[in-house]
């Protein structure tokens, strides 16, 4: 097998936890009888320095040719003057537009090892597993009209949804239930806003198909309260773009760091992942960054577009492991435990731990 990763770090730690993803898999492609070929492309605030443009179209037609894309971060604070479709994130939506990917899957565990990380009471996050099912193509991010009427002084947007674009996320949200504890929370403001009210009455008809998966509606103000006050009542959270893009960074809480977050985004031509944490570019540079929530990415990328889903599940036990150990990044370290390590060593130990797993799968199917 040979499979075609498309890898576009983008700005600030990007490039740093671009590399050790990249790792990860070549460390796999040398057990497994697969062959991962990786090509790097330049997008956001990087792009826009070489190439004058957020997404060069070379860029754009690599991704659209490979297997899957892997992207580090886009962001920088030099671009904060252009028009949002100039500006590096306006890369990144253009390129969620072209691949077509409308389900966004985020999930936020917490981890026994690093909970006292999390402001939170232990108590309260232990246990607690989320995936959030962020909607990504549609709502205020992308629907028209939109506009600054710099004379007026007047700027508006437009949160437009048809029954078909939630019905295909909901799917996914319903699926994936399907594999977890068979729980859907769908989160909306169907109480103040018209979208909602279809965003609700759309997903009851999706759930007629799915009999065995337990659905619940919750206003989105009280899902942001529930988020923190009792993580562990949740299991899949559907709900529409902005609303999805706020509350993932808040259920980052849960896990410890923002740096943990991996997000998988299917649905379209080529699936598209990436972690959550963005371009941090207060630390760029300085090989301080988290790349675990990009190897966890990579996890996804094996479970959901490589077919490798037991390679995928070994690898979150190799983050696990290597957090139990006691090694942390700077984002998770406390000033009396644990030690800390860079980007590079963090990816290192994930590796090795991960190697080992494959030692054993291999060597037992050999015999
Ligand atoms: C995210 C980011 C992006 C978003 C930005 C960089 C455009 O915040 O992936 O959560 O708002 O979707
Ligand atoms: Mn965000």
């Amino acid at each position: 097998m040979s499979f075609k990763i498309a890898v576009l770090p983008g700005d600030g730690v990007g490039p740093e936890v671009c590399r050790e993803a990249v790792r990860i898999l070549r460390a796999l492609g040398h057990f497994h009888h697969s062959e991962f070929r990786f090509e790097e492309h330049a997008i956001g605030g990087a792009a826009i320095r070489a190439h004058g443009t957020p997404l060069p179209q070379s860029t754009l037609d690599a991704c659209l040719s490979s297997d899957a894309v892997f992207l580090g971060a886009v962001g920088s604070p030099d671009f904060d003057h252009l028009p949002p479709e100039e500006r590096p994130e306006g890369g990144l939506l253009r390129l969620r537009a072209e691949l077509g990917g409308f389900a966004n899957l985020r999930p936020a565990v917490s981890f026994p090892a690093i909970a006292d990380c999390s402001p939170l009471k232990s108590s309260r996050i232990e246990g607690a597993d989320v995936l959030i099912v962020r909607e990504l193509l549609g709502g205020l991010y992308f629907s028209e009209p939109r506009g600054f009427d710099k004379n007026s002084d007047v700027a508006f947007n437009t949160m437009r949804y048809s029954r078909r674009e939630i019905e295909r996320v909901a799917r996914v949200a319903f699926e994936q239930a399907r594999q977890r504890r068979q729980k859907v929370t769908s989160v909306d403001k169907a109480n103040v806003l018209e979208t909602s009210q279809l965003w609700r009455s759309t997903v009851n008809q999706v759930a007629k198909d799915f009999p065995e998966i337990k659905l619940d509606h919750m206003y989105v103000d009280a899902c942001a309260m529930h988020l923190v006050s009792n993580p562990s009542r949740f299991d899949v959270i559907l709900t529409e773009n902005l609303f999805g893009d706020i509350l993932s960074d808040e259920a980052a809480v849960i896990t410890g760091s923002l740096g943990m977050l991996a997000s998988a985004t299917i649905g379209g031509k080529v699936d598209l992942y990436e972690p959550v944490h963005g371009s941090a570019p207060d630390i760029a540079g300085k090989g301080t960054a988290n790349p675990l929530g990009a190897i966890a990415s990579v996890a996804m990328l094996l479970r959901h577009s490589a077919k490798m889903p037991h390679e995928a599940s070994d690898l979150e036990t190799a983050i696990r492991q290597v957090l139990e150990a006691g090694h942390r990044t700077s984002d998770l370290a406390r000033p009396t435990r644990g030690y800390v390590v860079g980007v590079r060593e963090m990816g290192a130990l994930v590796e090795q731990a991960f190697v080992g797993m494959l030692d054993r799968r291999f060597s037992y199917h050999a015999v």
